[in-house]
């Protein structure tokens, strides 16, 4: 059989170590398997080539997707998904492994309805997918942030001063509160959670009266303008206040070992099940395992912030 594989939306660290897996499963089940550049605009333009064992050497450490990505305009169109699907039919491609976020998982399930195999992994810094409990990324981007936060901390505490640290996360306050819980924030801003200004200068005032040198305030770029939040600091608490906002700086670097284990088991198992000559399927990392579910289902899926998890973070910072 001949196996397709693309990175589609935001990369997310984690992808090379799963196209990695992917290519080397297909070759160990004695499957041809090509590499499609540039997303869904690859696959439209053909701009497809044949993998090898080598083709993946040395990139499971490596952050980024070797096979690029993008976020493709023309195959949200009923007829860039025709282009595609004869794209496929050109090359003999029956079955595609498609890595990528929720735009990603979408257009899986429209090549599912056009009748190619398709099975998708959830890949996102944002861990914004309903269907499982992590994303491949996330804990990647949320170790970057948490570094980002400690050495933050050091200078908010010689200054003492308060320092606002957006993080990435689109609608999904995930990273900011794994990073706050993980960094000791003193607030963590979410989008899911309304936000209290009168808490947080209560807070911020409490540390102050109590001695404390820093005042870091975690907020997710869905939730609220960081500017805002400092602006109402120095005016309203008079506490000196810096904003540092991550940025793309969270899509890079090293995977860590859990990403990359995670993105080497949905590779293998993607794999397998095109192998029994099953599609429509997306996986999902449950409770310690990768299960596969259907993709339409796995949409459905609505999202539940971790609010317990935020309780927690509040009282550690007390
Ligand atoms: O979905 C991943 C993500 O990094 C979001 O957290 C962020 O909002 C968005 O992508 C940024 O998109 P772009 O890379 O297109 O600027």
């Amino acid at each position: 059989m001949k196996i397709g594989v693309l990175t589609s939306g935001g990369d997310a660290p984690g992808m090379n170590a799963c196209i990695r897996a992917v290519v080397r499963s297909s070759i160990y089940m004695s499957h041809e398997v090509f590499g499609i550049n540039k997303g869904y605009n690859g696959l439209i333009k053909g701009d497809i080539f044949q993998m090898n064992l080598s083709s993946v050497a040395d990139i499971i450490h490596r952050g980024g997707t070797i096979l690029g990505t993008a976020r493709s305009d023309e195959f949200m169109t009923e007829e860039g998904r025709k282009k595609a699907v004869e794209v496929l039919k050109i090359y003999g491609i029956e079955g595609l492994v498609l890595i990528g976020g929720d735009g990603t998982f979408r257009g899986a399930l429209e090549l599912a309805k056009l009748g190619i195999k398709v099975i998708a992994i959830p890949a996102t810094i944002d861990n914004d997918l309903g269907f499982t409990d992590y994303t491949i990324g996330f804990m990647t981007a949320t170790e970057t942030a948490v570094d980002a936060i400690s050495k933050l901390r050091d200078t908010s505490s010689s200054h003492g001063r308060a320092n606002v640290v957006e993080v990435m996360g689109r609608n999904c306050g995930d990273i900011a509160l794994m990073a706050g819980l993980a960094g000791g924030a003193e607030t963590i801003i979410v989008p899911e959670v309304d936000f209290s200004e009168e808490d947080l200068l209560k807070k911020a005032l409490n540390g102050v009266h109590r001695g404390k040198k820093h005042h870091i305030i975690v907020v997710a770029e869905g939730a609220i303008d960081s500017y805002k939040v400092a602006r109402e600091l120095e005016e309203k608490a008079g506490i000196e206040t810096k904003v540092t906002i991550l940025g793309h700086i969270q899509r890079g670097g090293v995977p860590t070992v859990f990403d990359r284990i995670m993105a080497s088991s949905m590779g293998n198992f993607a794999v397998n099940l095109l192998n029994e000559g099953k599609g429509g399927l997306a996986l999902s990392f449950t409770c310690n395992r990768v299960i596969e579910m259907d993709i339409a289902k796995a949409l459905d899926t609505k999202k539940k912030f971790n609010e317990d998890m935020l309780k927690i973070a509040n009282i550690l910072s007390i």
